[in-house]
């Protein structure tokens, strides 16, 4: 069950990270196998033009459907044995939460095209959403430049879920936006730091009294940052629900 991710980009160097850390040693495993294209290479001008002034005026670049179609027939017949995801990041996407995280760790290939946030001629996205299963996704309600590091987000969140990537499968449950709640505060050495002491119950050995206090301070840290993730009735304290 290993993962394959290529990424189509004008960027190649961003994806370098993807080597790095976790992610690295996943791919040196062999838990995981990133392949990253560069989009220019699939044009035949002299400039190796990827865009064009956006048809109907307005502000901004439109990145041009030919090389993207060169590119994602390419790397679409990388893998006949595999069965390709197409993800498409975008600030109009659907939302990329740990629910669709899981969900593409559970794919055998997922493929990124990066465009500008000008975007990319729609033309491309209906084409391919007719020959494989394309999700346009979004990292959250703010505009970044292009894909890239919506890729290299996506593919952390995604990559540290497949089986092997992180040691310990342990760490991966009690995290913030697995089963709703937000993660309890962590301590360690010194016990007293800068007269700020660490809660005496972590010192205390009582292991269920430690479980107790840690499934309280979620609940509580989770009501005060983020009381949306909590059902409805229950954001606030003084209210009947
Ligand atoms: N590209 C530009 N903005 C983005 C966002 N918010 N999420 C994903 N991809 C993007």
């Amino acid at each position: 069950a290993t993962l394959r991710i290529d990424v189509v980009t004008i960027f190649p160097e961003y994806l370098r990270a993807l080597d790095l850390s976790l992610l690295g040693k996943a791919q040196r495993d062999g838990l995981l196998e990133v392949h990253v294209h560069d989009l220019r290479d699939f044009t035949h001008d002299r400039h190796r033009t990827v865009d064009d002034t956006p048809y109907g005026g307005g502000a901004g670049m439109v990145m041009r459907p030919e090389p993207w179609g060169e590119a994602l027939d390419h790397v679409l017949g990388l893998a006949p044995d595999r069965t390709p995801t197409l993800v498409v990041p975008g600030p109009g996407g659907d939302r990329f939460t740990q629910q669709r995280a899981h969900e593409l760790a559970g794919r055998d290939w997922l493929v990124f095209a990066c465009g500008r946030y000008e975007g990319i001629d729609e033309r491309v996205v209906e084409e391919y959403s007719e020959r494989v299963e394309l999700q346009v996704l979004s990292l959250g309600d703010y505009v970044l430049n292009g894909g890239e590091v919506a890729v290299l987000a996506m593919t952390e969140a995604v990559g540290r879920l497949v089986p092997g990537v992180v040691g310990n499968a342990e760490s991966l449950v009690e995290e913030s936006h697995e089963d709703g709640l937000l993660e309890y505060p962590v301590y360690t050495k010194p016990a007293s730091w800068r007269g700020r002491e660490v809660p005496p119950v972590l010192l205390s050995g009582h292991h269920g009294r430690v479980t107790e206090w840690r499934h309280a301070q979620r609940i509580e840290r989770t009501r005060a940052r983020r009381p949306d993730m909590l059902p409805h009735g229950q954001a606030d304290r003084g209210s009947p629900g």
